[in-house]
């Protein structure tokens, strides 16, 4: 409020408490009260809102708990149908009227061009949700590949007025520091730097999708502040999206019985390393079925659906602490067709679960 204390003088301030019925039926401040996504904003088909991005998404205060699925897009060939609007709607739909699912985190795209984008954006228009796209560099020897992603994302940034309110915010990177991507964090952080410069105008925040439980690299040691990478990363970032998994310490966690302390530890962390900064866990995961898309080492303890779904129950019974925290968090992964054994869905279509995360 710092235009008060500078510029208000008597009179003007006289003339904002005439003009205060006004004030209070402008449209930017209506659509406050209903926001985006989830908050009651709705999204028109390719029309842009006309009010400022910057009031129409719901604060982040307001982005707790369930938020939706991570949705894995690893077929390379944009023709295939896991990339065509067809079935990326069918599946926005039923994880919205199912689930209540707001958002949609893409992982792992490997089609390199627009057409994935421009899918992804009519799919968030047609159900009303939002989208946060990644910028992925994969595992082949061309490690450029990204750069095609980058470009484009922005392409459809540029095209599409709307796309700044579907697409919450962009993933520089799925874990990039722990993959090692573009020669190094040196050359990786000047690159997400000149990322963001190239989207700073289309106000779409930026990130990278990471595990900051790297120690000596993104923290310190024994949770004792940020590690080297980490400390570069910091202030280049307008929000965190952590993956908080326990499943990868297998000698830690065995089994799913005891894993809330971790992210008891990991939260807070979070918060007094990177402050003032929404928080979503934006990847959490836990096997159904051994040997499937991922192993978690240490002779691939617990992996069946026992633990996946005492993994699942716990993190859904955790709803007040997700609040008290702001910290949202997406289902990693969707479907079992796109990454076996860690999706909601199996390759039959069914749920494994009983899902229903409470809003609270
Ligand atoms: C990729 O985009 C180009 C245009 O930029 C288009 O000609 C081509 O058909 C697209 N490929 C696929 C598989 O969508
Ligand atoms: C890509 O997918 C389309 C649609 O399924 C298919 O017709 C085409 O053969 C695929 N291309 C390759 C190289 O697999
Ligand atoms: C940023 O934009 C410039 C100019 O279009 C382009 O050459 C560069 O590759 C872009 N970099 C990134 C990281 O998007
Ligand atoms: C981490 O903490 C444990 C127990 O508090 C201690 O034994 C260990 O030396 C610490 N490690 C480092 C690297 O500080
Ligand atoms: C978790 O997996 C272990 C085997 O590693 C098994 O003994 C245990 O019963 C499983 N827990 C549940 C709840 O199914």
């Amino acid at each position: 409020m710092w235009f008060f204390s500078r510029y208000l003088t008597a009179a003007t301030l006289t003339a904002l408490l005439i003009i205060v019925p006004r004030v209070a039926s402008h449209p930017s401040l209506e659509s406050r009260a209903s926001c985006f996504p989830g908050g009651g904003a709705i999204l028109s088909a390719f029309q842009k809102p006309s009010q400022p991005r910057s009031s129409w998404w719901c604060p982040a205060s307001q982005q707790h708990g369930f938020l939706g699925f991570s949705y894995p897009m690893e077929n390379s060939n944009c023709s295939d149908p896991s990339n065509q609007f067809a079935k990326i709607n069918q599946d926005f739909q039923r994880m919205k009227a199912q689930f209540g699912a707001t958002m949609v985190r893409i992982y792992g795209p490997e089609c390199r061009n627009a057409s994935v984008w421009q899918n992804l954006l009519q799919a968030g228009i047609a159900n009303n949700m939002a989208i946060i796209p990644q910028v992925w560099w994969g595992f082949l020897a061309d490690q450029d590949l990204w750069k095609l992603t980058a470009a484009s994302i922005i392409s459809v940034l540029r095209n599409n007025p709307i796309a700044p309110y579907v697409f919450h915010s962009i993933a520089f990177g799925s874990e990039p520091i722990g993959d090692d991507v573009d020669n190094g964090p040196t050359q990786f952080v000047s690159d997400l730097k000149a990322f963001k410069a190239n989207v700073s105008s289309f106000g779409v925040p930026v990130t990278i999708s990471e595990d900051w439980d790297r120690p000596g690299i993104m923290s310190g040691q024994n949770w004792t502040g940020l590690g080297p990478v980490g400390q570069q990363i910091a202030p280049v970032i307008d929000l965190v999206q952590a993956h908080i998994m326990p499943y990868y310490h297998a000698d830690l966690f065995p089994t799913a019985a005891n894993i809330w302390p971790y992210f008891e530890q990991y939260i807070p962390f979070l918060q007094a390393n990177l402050p003032n900064k929404q928080i979503m866990v934006s990847q959490t995961l836990w096997s159904s079925e051994l040997g499937g898309s991922h192993d978690r080492g240490f002779g691939n303890p617990g992996e069946n659906l026992g633990n996946f779904t005492l993994y699942w129950d716990t993190i859904q019974s955790m709803c007040s602490y997700f609040k008290q925290h702001q910290v949202g968090w997406f289902f990693h992964t969707w479907d079992d067709s796109q990454e076996p054994g860690l999706g909601l869905i199996d390759d039959n279509g069914n749920i494994k679960i009983a899902f229903d995360p409470p809003k609270c």
